[in-house]
């Protein structure tokens, strides 16, 4: 493992971290506690010391199975975790005010939660789980972001963006009261590269990198002929022709990169090669996936060939919509 900071905070995290979504269980399904339990330990054994989850994912059982990991982890590991939207809406819809999202109180009373489920009196990182540049002049996040802080329940405070939308996080960064966001950035998507990283670097912004993998995609695992189980939401985001959609676009990502590339590899290598990134989150419940993304900081940033290459693979789409 290699370590970055995380913009200002003062936190030395890995560059691989714990996307920690899939274990919640609620959405992704087919795996078990016993296997997320196991594949998180040996991420940790090999030097992982971030982890991203949030109250929303299993309504806190994500959080409960990252606590008993980290209580006896035996060293200092770095928790991050959201504060799910009071309307339980993603994303944040245009014209919905901060009062239906994320109200003062709401915002007090879902970090006691997450303290209690993570078992700790401080946490590392607090994010809103969605954001909507309409809330910029808003008191709401501003009071409850403060006090969170001043009474030392949360040590840095930060944003998760909607999906593809990196710039409806330029303003709250110019704040200068945050610190850190997340985003989606990932082969198919590089658009966070035009003002959201050179601004995350000017302003010393933690940037997570999330869905390294598109859901999957760039794992190069998934065709029309995937099936995922009933009620896990991959049925929805690979919906209609988009398991064709991904198969084709993954073969021509193959051609350019030749046979034997190993896709989630350089998937994960891609977004580490970009400066602004501090970490990057894949979800990996299997020990065997695990093992292979805590070995990729060694293999270092890609060559400028193969990120040009990359370049040519940019696909403009939203299959959360
Ligand atoms: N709005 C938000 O704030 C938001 C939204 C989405 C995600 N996130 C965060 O970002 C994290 C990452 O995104 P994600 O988990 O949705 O998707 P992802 O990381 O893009 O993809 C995860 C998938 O890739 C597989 N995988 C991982 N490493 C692999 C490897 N080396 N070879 C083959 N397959 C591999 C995983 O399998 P297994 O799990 O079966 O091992 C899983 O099926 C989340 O866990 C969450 O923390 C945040």
């Amino acid at each position: 493992m290699k370590y970055r900071k995380l913009g200002r905070t003062n936190f030395e995290v890995g560059e691989i971290g714990y996307g920690a979504w899939g274990i919640g269980a609620s959405q992704w399904l087919g795996g078990s506690d016993k296997e997320s339990l196991a594949a998180l330990r040996r991420a940790i054994e090999l030097g992982l010391n971030f982890i991203d989850t949030a109250l929303a994912y299993g309504n806190g059982h994500s959080e409960k199975l990252v606590a008993q990991v980290v209580r006896d982890a035996g060293r200092r590991i770095y928790v991050a975790t959201k504060v799910p939207p009071k309307n339980l809406l993603w994303p944040a819809q245009p014209g919905i005010g901060i009062a239906e999202v994320f109200p003062y109180d709401y915002i007090l009373r879902s970090t006691e939660r997450s303290l209690k489920n993570l078992g700790v009196e401080t946490i590392d990182l607090l994010q809103l789980h969605v954001w909507n540049p309409e809330w910029i002049g808003n008191d709401e996040w501003r009071r409850a972001f403060a006090e969170l802080k001043s009474s030392g329940k949360v040590r840095a405070v930060g944003i998760s963006i909607n999906d593809h939308q990196p710039d409806s996080a330029l303003e709250i960064i110019e704040t200068g009261l945050i610190d850190t966001v997340q985003v989606i950035y990932n082969i198919f998507d590089q658009s966070p590269e035009r003002n959201l990283f050179p601004l995350a670097i000017e302003r010393g912004i933690g940037v997570i990198a999330r869905v390294p993998l598109d859901e999957g995609s760039l794992t190069g695992m998934i065709d029309e002929k995937t099936h995922f189980p009933p009620g896990d939401f991959r049925n929805e985001y690979f919906k209609g022709d988009r398991r064709k959609q991904v198969r084709e676009h993954v073969e021509s990502l193959r051609r350019d990169l030749g046979a034997h590339a190993n896709l989630p590899e350089i998937a994960l290598r891609f977004c580490l090669s970009h400066p602004a990134v501090s970490t990057v989150i894949p979800g990996m419940r299997s020990l065997r996936n695990a093992e292979a993304n805590c070995a990729v900081p060694d293999k270092g940033a890609l060559p400028p060939e193969t990120l040009a290459v990359l370049r040519r693979h940019a696909w403009d789409r939203n299959f959360y919509d």
